[in-house]
This record gives C-alpha cells, structure tokens and sequence, in this order.
C-alpha cells in the first residue's frame, strides 16, 4: 500500500472555474478514487491561490476589499468542485494564518542556509497610480511592426518578444499615464546554487515514472539556458504576505502559492489526526513511504519543477514525488473564446448537463502526455449517449424489468459454464484497468470499459430475453442470461466509479452494494435481490448542450464589466530592466493581467442614446426581449437583451431613453439579427437596471 498526499494546481480566485481547470480537477480526481479503489492511502487536497496585484486591482474596482473578494470566489470554487463530483479532503486558501507560518519557516530555511540575496531592480512605475507595473500592464507601440496598444513583453502582432523599456511611447494600462523608470530593493532565490541537487531530482523522477520524458526535455532546455536567480519580493501596494523585516516587501504570489499546498494539508492534518511531518520531513517520509504528487497544466511547469523543488530542498523539506502534467482543452477544435462562447464556466456547465457526461467524455481523451483535449460538442454528445448511456447503463435497464416481473427481482443461486467463461474473461480483460487508471492511462482504461460493455451487450442479443420471456418453459434461461447481464453491468460499474461516482452510486443503490475496491467486482452476486430499477442517467439531448452554448454568450453580454481569466497562452517574464526576458519562462506570469483597458481600447466603443420605439417578448426565449431603438442619426435599430426577466412588462419601455453599443458586430441570433447591446446594472436575471440619461439627452448623441 502507497501513501500520498496529492494535489491540483490552485485555481486563482479572481476568476470563475471553467471547463479548462475542470480538465485538472477530473484527472486528478479519477486519480484519487481509483488508488483508494486499489487500496491505497490517498489525501487530497487544493486551495484558493488568492494573492497578487491582479487580485488587487480588481477588488479596488469592484469597491469591495481584497479579502472579501478572495471570500466570494472560494464559496463559489468549492461549490463548482463539489458539484463535479472532485472529492477534496480539504479546499483552503492560501490567505490564511497557517500559510503565512509556513511560508515564513521556509524563507527562514532559505535565509538561514544563504540561498537569498538582495540587489536593486530598475521597473517601470506608474507615477499616477503610485505602483510599480509587471509587464502586461505596460503598453505601448512594438518596436519591431510598429503596432500599436501591444503589451509590455510581447507583441500579438508580429510575435516579437521584448523588454518593456523596447516599446515605443509606453503607457501604463492602469492610469494611461507615461511610467518612468525606478529603482527598487528586490529579493531573490539564488536558483543556481540548486542546479545539481534539481539535475539528480529530476532524472531519478523520470526514472520512477514520476516526471514525462516530454517535461524533462523542456527542463534540459532550460538548464542549458542557465538559471538565472528568481525575483520573489514584490513592493507595497501588494495583496500578499509581508516579507518578514523588510517593510513595504510583499513576497510575490508564486513564492506562497506552492507552500499553500502544504497549508492545505496541515488544516487537514489538524482537523483529522493526521501525520503531518510523515509527509512533509524528509526523514519521516522515507521512513514512511510517503508520496507527494501534483497535477499541474503545462503553463506552470517551470514553476514546479525548477522553483518549487529548489525552495522545498533548501528548506530543508521533502520534494514532490511527481508532478503529472496535462494539457490544455479546447472547444470544438479551438482555444475557448469568450467572443464565440465557448468559455464556459463551470457552472454554466452544471446548470445544463450532468457532471458525469464531460467527466466520462475526458476520461475518454486523456493519456499521461501533455497533449492538448479538445471538446467537440457533436463527438461529446454522441460518445457519452453511445457508450455511457446505450452500451453501459442500457444493459441494466434491459434486464432488470424481467428479473423484477418473474424473479421477485432475485438473481439466479448459479451459472453454467458458459455463462461463467464470459464472466471470468470479463473480469480478466478488466483487471489491468486499476494499473491503467495509476498511469493515467484512462482513454485506454476507457476502450477495455467498452469491449466488455460490447461483449455483455452482444450475449443479451444473443440470449434475447424478451425473446425468452415470451416462453414459460424456458424460465430458467431467462434468469439466468439476466443474471450473467447484470453482473456484468456490476463489473463494468465498479471499474467506471472513478470516472462517474454518482451514476455509479444510483447503480450500486440498485444493486444493493457499494463497491470499496476493485476486487469486491470479481465475486458474482448470486441469489441476491436488487432494488427496484429507476433510471440511471438520461441520454443527451442536442438541446441542452445549445442552451448550455447560448448561456455561455449570455453570461458574457450581460456581465460586461469583470476581468478576464487568466491570461494563459504566452508565458509572461518578469519586466526586470537588469536581465533580458527569459526565453519561456514564466517567471512573473500575471494572473488576470488582460483586465485592464487604455482610454484607446474605451474609445473604440461607440456608446449612444437611444430612444425606445418597441420593446416585446420573444417568442421561444425566456430570456430576452427585442427593443426597436430610434438611435438618431445612426436610424433605426434592432437589439436583443437578456433583460426578461428585470422587466415583464416590455410596453412600459416605450419612450424612455437607453445607453447602448453602436458599433458591436450584429450577431444573427435564432429570432433576428442583433445590433448592438444596451447596457444595464446589475449582475444579471432580475437583478438589471437599465441605464437612464437626464432630459436634454437626443438620440444618437454619443456617450463618452
Ligand atoms: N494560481 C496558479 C497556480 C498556482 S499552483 C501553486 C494558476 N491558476 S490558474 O487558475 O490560472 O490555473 C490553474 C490550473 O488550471 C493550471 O494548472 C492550469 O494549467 C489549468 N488550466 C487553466 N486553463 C486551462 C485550460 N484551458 N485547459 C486545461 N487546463 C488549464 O495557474
Ligand atoms: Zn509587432
């Protein structure tokens, strides 16, 4: 038996939890029930990652404090968790007493064994905002194509990677105002002095299969690169831990959101009478087997396995067994896009279909490589009804009706031989899948899953107890083809347990058992009586998953003011004027630094009054309503609004005057065309108010 205490990445809590985190979240989670199910100690732990400047900023803007903003986002982060279906033994925050004591112990260890150093840093500084600005929020024309607004380390244009003193007529994306350059004591982690120690790290991981040779390559790149000492101070104004004797030091979100981990799992310590050191001491690991194991996406490698292991080491901690990385999901062949709704959160997701569809459908597409996941909604709907729904749950509902009419729904005492041939081979082709589930190998988990699905489907045909039923003398045949088919629907149900827990808690209630481990699979349920048989799970309806897409647009036309998700496609060095970028490495990766816009980017909307000529239902929606506006010189105009459900009575808008965008790109939607959107408070359903102008406002007049 393995012990291990294994993690996910901690989701940033300035934004919501989408589909692409829910990737990590399900493959570690299959993980974790399917070790517990071959009978090995597993804790599970994640947390909130809730410090930075983007986090901030963006509690300033909303007008609330950075605590209570980091409050909202975890209530909302573990209800989406839960509700998927991850089994966290503990969800914490990395805002918390607990990681400030053991970030600080560590920062200790590393003063203490001279792996620190101090030197000035010149930055770029916001004059107007009072702040130091990391890189994306740095704008300014690209000193290589010459387009303009590009970001301070990269340009979106022509590709080209700089420093953000490069850019010509830079501008900072806070205040619009022209940074000047500055000077500043910053710390840093001499990440040298632990280059043998992560070479020896590294090799013996991939020997235990604890690394992919694909994140040792990218490593050896970065070795060859040199590592360069890793800035973790960042200066007052920061949402963050203080660096201890140092005023106006914050330590840089990167430093804590790792130990948060170890936090995590101290709470959970605490809280059940657990070991902490046999996890976390070196010699207490060795002495008690114990495995640390991360889940991560392929963005933050660098951070775990140069930064993290060197900081643990010379803490004098224990390093991470493995660090399993994944790619990253895509929708219907390209990167989720706000504009064309395929972002979608996971609650959008969850109000419109069951968990256990996407949790299955990525399943099926995930391997232990680094391979990006596409979500193909038409091979996502027809997998899920094909194998989940017409070969895995069907074999159930085909039988159990029989059983229940002529068997007073009691299996048969004993099986023929035949019957015990397909069983044992059902259970030898399926055994291999607990090994298969430890090595990440679920796709290939999945195809076994199906083969004995088809094997049990091909003997009902065979057998056709509707066929049988319909002759009194051949009950026994009945039963006993009924028999074999459920067991094997009991086999096929344990092994998918991990992938779909809660379908397979509804069959476990039906067959009045609950399956711990694997193994419990392999004795036949014989002379057993079953529960009355009530539907598992319904097929996918095409129209839930098109609700599911319209909400996703919805969600976006009326929430317009919220930050962006992270910004995760370019890595995004340190703006540090002293040292070059660093080729790839995300050094001083901003979360959320997309959410701020320059007065250009406000200037590009063409806001105008409008006067309200028409305002009805629409047909078919229960969302929206269809206003015909007299926007002045810019003619008439036809908009669609999500603002149902704040104004049932439409009619009474006639007259009254409304801010809108004019130059939006109409979208063709399934009742007309759209041109434009009006603009309204409020967080959306009933809760939207829709903005007024005083008397003297003509329409068409601009809004600046
Ligand atoms: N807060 C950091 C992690 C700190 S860990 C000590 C962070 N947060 S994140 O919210 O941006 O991302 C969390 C995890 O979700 C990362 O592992 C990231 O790779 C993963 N994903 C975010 N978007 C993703 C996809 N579109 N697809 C798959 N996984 C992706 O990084
Ligand atoms: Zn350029």
């Amino acid at each position: 038996m393995s012990r291990s205490l294994v993690t996910c990445a901690l989701p940033y809590a300035n934004g919501p939890i989408h589909l692409g985190h829910m990737v990590e979240h399900t493959q570690g989670d299959i993980w974790v029930r399917a070790r517990r199910m071959a009978g090995h100690e597993v804790h599970f732990v994640c947390a909130d990652d809730a410090h930075g400047t983007p986090i901030m900023l963006r509690a300033q803007r909303e007008g609330i404090t950075p605590e209570q903003l980091i409050e909202r986002s975890k209530t909302q982060h573990r209800a989406d968790f839960a509700d998927f279906g991850i089994a966290y033994d503990h969800y914490a925050s990395t805002h918390t007493d607990t990681n400030r004591a053991i970030t600080y112990q560590i920062y200790a260890a590393l003063i203490a064994s001279d792996h620190i150093e101090a030197r000035p840093v010149e930055q770029f500084y916001d004059p107007n905002k009072g702040m130091f600005l990391p890189d994306r929020f740095i704008k300014g024309e690209c000193p290589n194509c010459h387009a303009k607004d590009q970001y301070g380390d990269a340009c979106e244009v022509c590709g080209k990677t700089y420093a953000p003193t490069d850019l010509i007529e830079p501008y900072s994306v806070i205040s619009g105002a022209r940074p000047v350059r500055k000077e500043s004591l910053h710390y840093f982690v001499r990440l040298a002095d632990f280059e043998s120690m992560l070479r020896i790290w590294l090799h013996e991981r991939q020997a235990a299969g604890g690394l992919q040779s694909e994140v040792v390559n990218k490593l050896d790149e970065w070795f060859a690169d040199g590592l360069r000492s890793w800035d973790i101070s960042r200066d007052a104004p920061y949402f963050g831990f203080e660096i201890p004797d140092a005023p106006g030091k914050y330590f840089y979100v990167w430093l804590d959101a790792p130990v948060g981990y170890l936090a995590a799992f101290r709470e959970l310590c605490d809280r059940d009478g657990l070991a902490f050191d046999d996890f976390v001491d070196p010699a207490a690991t060795a002495a008690a087997g114990t495995e640390l194991v991360h889940f991560i996406g392929k963005d933050i490698l660098y951070f775990h396995t140069l930064f993290w292991p060197a900081m643990l080491h010379g803490a004098g901690l224990r390093t991470p067994s493995a660090v399993h990385v994944h790619g990253f999901l895509t929708v219907n062949g390209t990167k989720m896009s706000k504009s064309r709704g395929t972002f979608i959160n996971a609650r959008t997701y969850l109000d419109h279909l069951d968990p256990d569809y996407l949790r299955y459908y990525l399943a099926s597409m995930l391997g232990p490589t680094l391979t990006d996941i596409d979500l193909d909604m038409k091979a996502f709907e027809e997998r899920v009804n094909s194998h989940l729904i017409g070969k895995w749950v069907n074999i159930a509902s085909r039988c159990a009706g029989f059983v229940h009419k002529f068997f007073d729904d009691t299996l048969a005492d004993a099986l023929p031989v035949a019957e015990l041939d397909i069983w044992n081979d059902a259970v030898a082709r399926l055994r291999p899948c607990a090994n298969l589930y430890a090595a990440r190998e679920y796709a290939a988990a999945m195809r076994a899953i199906v083969e004995v699905a088809d094997i049990a489907n091909a003997y009902i045909a065979e057998k056709a107890p509707w066929l049988l039923a319909k002759d009194p003398g051949r009950r026994n045949d009945l039963r006993v083809a009924c028999t074999l088919a459920i067991n094997l629907f009991r086999l096929l149900t344990t092994y998918l347990k991990p992938v779909v827990p809660a379908t397979a808690a509804r069959a476990e209630t039906f067959l009045g058992i609950t399956a711990e481990r694997f193994n419990d699979a392999s004795a036949l349920l014989l002379g057993r009586t079953l529960s009355t048989f009530v539907p598992l799970l319904a097929r996918i309806d095409p129209k839930q998953i098109e609700a599911m897409l319209n909400a996703a647009k919805e969600t976006l036309s009326t929430a317009p003011a919220p930050g962006t998700p992270p910004a995760k496609a370019n890595a995004m060095p340190t703006q540090n004027l002293s040292a070059a970028p660093m080729p790839s490495s995300p050094e001083s990766r901003m979360q959320d630094a997309g959410s701020f816009i320059s007065i250009d980017d406000f200037a590009k909307l063409d806001l105008r009054i409008a006067t309200v000529l028409a305002c009805e239902f629409v047909d078919g929606s229960d969302k929206l309503l269809r206003f015909e506006l007299d926007a002045g010189e810019l003619g008439k105009r036809q908009i669609f609004s999500g603002t149902r459900a704040a104004y049932g009575e439409p009619a009474k808008l006639v007259g009254r005057k409304v801010v809108f965008i004019a130059n939006l790109a109409p979208r063709k939607m399934r009742f007309g065309v759209s041109e434009g959107m009006i603009l309204s408070a409020g967080s959306g359903g009933a809760d939207l108010f829709l903005l007024d102008a005083d008397a003297g406002a003509k329409p068409g007049m601009p809004v600046r």
